[in-house]
C-alpha cells in the first residue's frame, strides 16, 4: 500500500469507535461523521500554500500568512460523502462543492453513476473527494476518474475507513491520488462489505435501514 495517510489522532480515534458501534443511532452517528471530517480536514489542508501579508493590528504591522494559490473544492459522493461536507465547510467556508452520485449495484458491486455536477472552474481547482468507505474502491476510482476528466490535476481521496483491497484498488488505479483515512481494515465480505467497518454508511447517516 502506498499513498496512504492514516490519521491516527486520540480524538480521531476515539469517534471512529463510536461510529462503529451497532448501538450509536442516527443522530449521534451523523454528528460523529461530522466532526470527524473536519478534524481530517485540518491534516488533508495541511499542504495549502500561503502568501506572505502585512496586517494593521491595534499596536503594530504585523508580518503574517494568509492562504493563497489554487483554489479548494470539495466532493462528496452521494449518497454517504454528504454526511462529511458541512464538518469540511466548516474549516473552508469558501469552498465550492460538487457532487458525484453513484451507487453500487448489490449484485456486481459495480458502480452506477446517476447524478454529477461539478463547480464550473472545478479545473482551477485542488479537489478533496469525500465518502466514508473505501471497500473494493470501485466507486471511488470511478468518481476519481471523472474529476480528471475535467481536468482537475490535483485530487485527494479522504474517507473514514478504509479496506486495504481498496487502497490497492486506488494505488492501481491512480497512483497519482493520495488518500486519507482514519482506519484500515483487513477485509470485505461476501456482499463488499468492510469487515468490521461500521455497516451501511449511507443507510446509518439517513436512518433507511
Ligand atoms: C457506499 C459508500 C461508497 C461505496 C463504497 O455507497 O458510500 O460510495 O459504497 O463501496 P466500493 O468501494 O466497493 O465501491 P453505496 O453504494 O452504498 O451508496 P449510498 O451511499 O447511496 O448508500
Ligand atoms: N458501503 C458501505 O456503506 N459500507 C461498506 O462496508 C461497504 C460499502
Amino acid at each position: 500500500m502506498k499513498n496512504v495517510h492514516l490519521l491516527d489522532h486520540p480524538l480521531i480515534q476515539h469517534k471512529i469507535s463510536l461510529l462503529r458501534d451497532i448501538n450509536t443511532d442516527t443522530k449521534e452517528f451523523r454528528e460523529l461523521v461530522q466532526e470527524i471530517s473536519m478534524l481530517m480536514g485540518y491534516e488533508v489542508t495541511r499542504d495549502m500554500t500561503l502568501k506572505e501579508v502585512e496586517i494593521e493590528t491595534p499596536v503594530g504591522i504585523a508580518r503574517t500568512k494568509v492562504i493563497s494559490g489554487k483554489k479548494l473544492g470539495i466532493v462528496p459522493v452521494l449518497r454517504a460523502g454528504l454526511g462529511m461536507v458541512d464538518g469540511m465547510l466548516q474549516l473552508l467556508p469558501m469552498a465550492k462543492v460538487g457532487h458525484i452520485g453513484l451507487y453500487r449495484d448489490p449484485v456486481t458491486l459495480q458502480p452506477v453513476e446517476y447524478y454529477c455536477k461539478m463547480p464550473y472552474d472545478v479545473e482551477e481547482r485542488d479537489i478533496v473527494i469525500l465518502d466514508p468507505m473505501l471497500a473494493t474502491g470501485g466507486s471511488a476510482s470511478v468518481a476519481i476518474k471523472y474529476i480528471k476528466d475535467k481536468n482537475v490535476n490535483n485530487i485527494k481521496l479522504m474517507c473514514l475507513i478504509a479496506s486495504k483491497p481498496g487502497i490497492e484498488r486506488i494505488n492501481k488505479d491512480h497512483p497519482d491520488v493520495e488518500i486519507y483515512c482514519a482506519a484500515i481494515d483487513e477485509e470485505l465480505n461476501d456482499h463488499g462489505y468492510i469487515v468490521p467497518g461500521l455497516g451501511d454508511a449511507g443507510d446509518r447517516l439517513f436512518g433507511t435501514k
